[in-house]
């Protein structure tokens, strides 16, 4: 069944330019972008979306991290979206991360870790919610998926 993931291109990855390389991956595995924004994110968005670790000893260096520059925002819709998304992207620590996954092959510290992806349906929702207007995400059928879903 097709469901939807929220996914952050953060500002490393923007910066360097990757957002074409990461969303091609996205892409040619067959998912399916149904949303997309360039924001810069404020200091009480970034707080609200990683609330879960407010006690972290990495806290206030990740909300610094990821308010520094513009990221890119992105609802992405497929099968099984939240584990095949998380296998494309790879450990959180990049020194860990396969190679051929996006942390493995872009990215080197996990401050820098350059993408996030919801781990769970239920954080799914509620980041797209904060993130994105209910008529901003576009649920259409691309009709190719035929070639991509027996
Ligand atoms: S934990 O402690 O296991 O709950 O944390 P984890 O799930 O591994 O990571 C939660 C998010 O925090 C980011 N993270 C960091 N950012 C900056 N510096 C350090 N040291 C650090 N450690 C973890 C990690 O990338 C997760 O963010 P997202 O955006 O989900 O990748």
């Amino acid at each position: 069944m097709s469901e939807k993931s929220f996914v952050m291109l953060k500002p490393d990855a923007v910066s360097r330019r990757l957002v074409g390389k990461i969303l091609a991956r996205f892409e040619e595995k067959g998912l399916q972008i149904v949303a997309v924004k360039l924001l810069q994110i404020s200091k009480n968005l970034a707080e609200e979306h990683y609330g879960e670790h407010k006690d972290k000893p990495f806290f206030n260096s990740l909300i610094e991290y990821i308010t520094s520059a513009p990221s890119l925002a992105l609802v992405i819709k497929g099968d099984d979206v939240i584990s095949v998304i998380r296998k494309i992207v790879g450990a959180t620590n990049p020194k860990e991360a396969d190679l051929g996954t996006i942390r493995g092959d872009f990215a080197m510290d996990m401050g820098r870790n350059i993408i996030h992806a919801s781990d769970s349906l239920e954080s799914a929702k509620r980041e797209i919610t904060l993130f994105f207007k209910e008529n901003e995400v576009i649920d259409y059928d691309i009709s190719d998926n035929l070639w991509i879903y027996e």
